[in-house]
């Protein structure tokens, strides 16, 4: 693209026109039109000049042009009969950076003036790059005939309700299919008619009717801190967030990824610390829904394994508010992975099973029969706290107290913390390293493997681990 087609805004910005003559009288007249701050240099001025700087605010500057003459001018335009002054107007803008034309010269010019529709504030600007002015001219007459003359005002008109219609309709895809609507509708035939008074009244009714945009809540897992665990499909739903809703355990990277301008709101949970209650975040989104957001609840995890998730689409159900359920890698899955830790092997463990040791108040009792039996993994979530009665359970149900043990801290974040052991050393793992919170207690032969095999985990994750891991055991 030899030019690049920009609209500028000219008001009031100085313009400077080097001539006297018609061709001079023939820029000063359209770069009033854009109200420029008009001045000419030229020895002489022609009559119809002269007075039109009686009219109009215009300086005249009755001398030959010199370089030092350009200084403050945004724009310059050469338009004298001779050449060699229009050559010296062209080296001397180029030189001070100024945007110059020098009519009917086009190889000389840093700007050139496109032919114009004009319906403004619609405008329609032709340039064929200064080859062929005639075919140019020939389209803009076709385009006149072609462009109704109340696109102008209709344009206008629509101007005038862009911030209601931005504030209704908070999601650009709402606000165009509100706009394509009143295009097709009689607002438009009004408009044609002369009856803008009439046209406004239609267009506040069709603002005033059309119902506000459906909310919808999207329950995402974020995985357990890694931002590169993040699902496509959560990336992409929480860039189009209007309200996040957000816990503790999602890592500051990830809140990092939400959409800039969304508002964000902490119903975190810890152990012992619920700032939220779990009824209160479930009314918060069911409203936030009803208000037409769209609303971001994302989790540490995934929102269906010890994420509340399903309760919270249970309330949205119950509700009618539409939501999607977006899965996130389970701590489990990531702290095992990232800590070299395989959940199952066909030499140690056949089976895995995700525990909680954090049970609902008036919830059922473990089945310790069936978690004390060998060859199986046990991946206990919110374990920590309750590590001693969890040891002492096991090996009362017969699982052996040599059994390996490891417990992730911080899994696959930059401060992970692999500790390891046997099930009888489980609580004073706990409380000789000082484990907080987040870590998941893997129980099993496979947590002997850590060893092993954290080498591979480590080197496969070098990019997502500052830090290498650091193994106390
Ligand atoms: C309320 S549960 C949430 C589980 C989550 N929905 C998931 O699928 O991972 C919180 C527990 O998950 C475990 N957890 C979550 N993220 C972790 C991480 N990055 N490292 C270690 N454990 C984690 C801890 O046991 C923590 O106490």
């Amino acid at each position: 693209m030899q030019y690049f087609p920009i609209f500028t805004k000219l008001d009031n910005k100085p313009v400077l026109i080097v001539g006297g003559g018609e061709v001079a009288l023939r820029k000063a007249t359209a770069m009033l039109k854009a109200s420029a701050k008009l001045t000419l240099i030229a020895p002489e001025f022609c009559t119809q000049l002269e007075s039109l700087a009686q009219a109009q605010e215009i300086t005249l500057i009755r001398a030959e042009f010199n370089a030092e003459q350009l200084k403050g001018f945004m724009l310059v335009i050469a338009a004298t009969d001779s050449e060699t002054v229009n050559a010296q107007v062209q080296t001397a803008a180029d030189e001070q950076n100024i945007f110059v034309n020098v009519v009917d010269d086009q190889p000389k010019c840093s700007f050139i003036f496109p032919s114009i529709v004009d319906r403004s504030p619609v405008t329609i600007a032709i340039s064929s790059a200064g080859t062929a002015p005639v075919l140019a001219r020939r389209l803009r007459e076709k385009l006149e005939t072609l462009i109704p003359q109340h696109i102008g005002p209709l344009a206008n008109l629509v101007g005038r309700f862009r911030s209601q219609v931005k504030q209704r309709f908070s999601h650009f895809a709402d606000r165009r299919q509100f706009w394509e609507q009143v295009f097709d509708s009689n607002v438009v035939s009004e408009v044609q008619k002369g009856n803008e008074e009439q046209a406004y009244t239609q267009l506040q009714q069709m603002l005033n009717d059309t119902p506000a945009p459906k909310g919808e809540v999207y329950v995402i897992g974020a995985g357990p801190g890694d931002p590169e665990l993040l699902t496509l499909k959560a990336l992409q739903l929480m860039q189009q967030a209007d309200v996040v809703v957000y816990d503790y355990l999602v890592s500051d990277e990830i809140m990092e990824l939400v959409r800039r301008d969304a508002d964000l709101i902490c119903v975190g949970k810890r152990a012992g610390d619920h700032s939220v209650p779990q009824e209160r975040t479930n009314e918060i989104l069911v409203e936030l829904a009803q208000q037409g957001k769209k609303v971001c609840r994302i989790k540490g995890g995934d929102p269906f394994i010890y994420g509340r998730g399903g309760e919270e689409a249970q309330v949205l159900a119950e509700h009618g508010v539409s939501y999607q359920i977006v899965p996130g890698i389970t701590a489990a899955a990531g702290c095992s992975a990232y800590a070299g830790i395989p959940l199952t092997h066909r030499d140690h463990a056949q089976s895995i099973q995700f525990v909680t040791g954090h049970c609902k108040k008036d919830g059922q009792e473990l089945d310790w029969q069936s978690l004390a039996k060998p060859n199986q993994t046990l991946a206990i979530y919110m374990g920590v706290m309750k590590s001693p009665d969890i040891k002492a359970q096991l090996i009362d149900h017969g699982r052996s107290p040599t059994t390996p043990v490891a417990i992730v801290e911080n899994g696959t974040r930059k401060e992970q913390r692999v500790v390891t052991g046997t099930l009888a050393q489980l609580d004073e793992l706990v409380t000789q390293h000082n484990i907080q919170s987040p870590a998941l207690l893997i129980v099993g032969e496979v947590a002997s493997l850590h060893r092993q095999l954290a080498w591979f985990g480590n080197t496969a994750q070098t990019s997502s681990l500052a830090q290498p891991l650091t193994d106390v055991a």
